[in-house]
């Protein structure tokens, strides 16, 4: 099976924080920088998020352009427990694409149905990353249904989790300058590193300024 080409999208400050303690976090990044993750949500099959950042943002994830009717991604939520409320707007939005949301096999038929009568496909599984499904399943089965390529939008948990299962091929990383210290909240959970070899490495290979802010890019290293 062809697994799809996995791109992590992050916003952060200088110093890699994506939102301060108290949770304030619009807009670190610009204008531009946003303009430019629309393209991006254009470009990919799917954009896929996790649950806090449904209940954080509430956002709709789909690709808005002046003057433009881009392409829609397919929207794809991880939800292990359902947590996600029928009036989230990414439920409510019949401009952006189709709406997935993956959650564990032993949530009640009944919640799942509520989500299905907004429209969205729920998708249970049975393969669990200790408390939550399982990225790779995820990933694993939207290749099976079509998808060449997945962007993910979302906050420490589900980007330290991407990129801990090596399943990420590239990252885009917005970077605004400005800094917001050791008491913000990281781009990335724990890793639980107790070597340098055993770091994820990424290399850069493009580097633009997007107005104020810096867009790198990177792609995973060989070996
Ligand atoms: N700057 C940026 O680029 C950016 C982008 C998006 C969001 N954010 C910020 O991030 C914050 C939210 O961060 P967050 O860490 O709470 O939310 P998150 O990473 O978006 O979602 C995490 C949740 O996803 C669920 N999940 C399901 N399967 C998972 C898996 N295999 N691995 C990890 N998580 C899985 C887990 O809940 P269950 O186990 O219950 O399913 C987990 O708690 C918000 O403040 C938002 O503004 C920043």
């Amino acid at each position: 099976m062809t697994l799809p080409r996995v791109t992590l999208k992050l916003a952060t400050s200088l110093d890699g924080r994506i939102a301060l303690a108290n949770g304030a976090s619009q807009w670190i990044t610009g204008p531009e920088a946003r303009a430019e993750v629309h393209r991006l949500r254009a470009a990919h099959d799917a954009v896929l998020t996790g649950i806090g950042t449904v209940l954080a943002d509430d956002p709709l994830l789909s690709a808005r352009i002046e003057d433009e009717a881009p392409d829609q991604p397919h929207r794809v939520v991880l939800d292990t427990h359902l947590k996600i409320g029928a009036d989230a707007k990414i439920l409510n939005d019949a401009d952006g694409g189709p709406v997935s949301v993956f959650c564990g096999g032993s949530v009640p038929v009944h919640m799942r149905a509520a989500i299905e009568a907004k429209g969205a496909q729920v998708i249970a599984l049975n393969r669990f990353d200790g408390p939550s499904i399982s990225f790779k399943s995820v990933i694993e089965r939207l290749g099976e249904t079509g998808s060449r390529s997945v962007m993910i939008e979302a906050g420490a948990r589900l980007a330290g989790a991407a990129i801990r299962s090596g399943l990420v091929d590239v990252i885009e990383w917005f970077r605004a300058p400005m800094m917001l210290g050791g008491d913000a909240r990281p781009v990335f959970d724990s890793f639980g590193l107790e070597r340098l070899d055993e770091a994820p490495i990424f290399t850069r290979v493009a580097i633009d300024e997007c107005g104020k802010d810096l867009w790198e890019r990177y792609e995973k290293a060989d070996g």
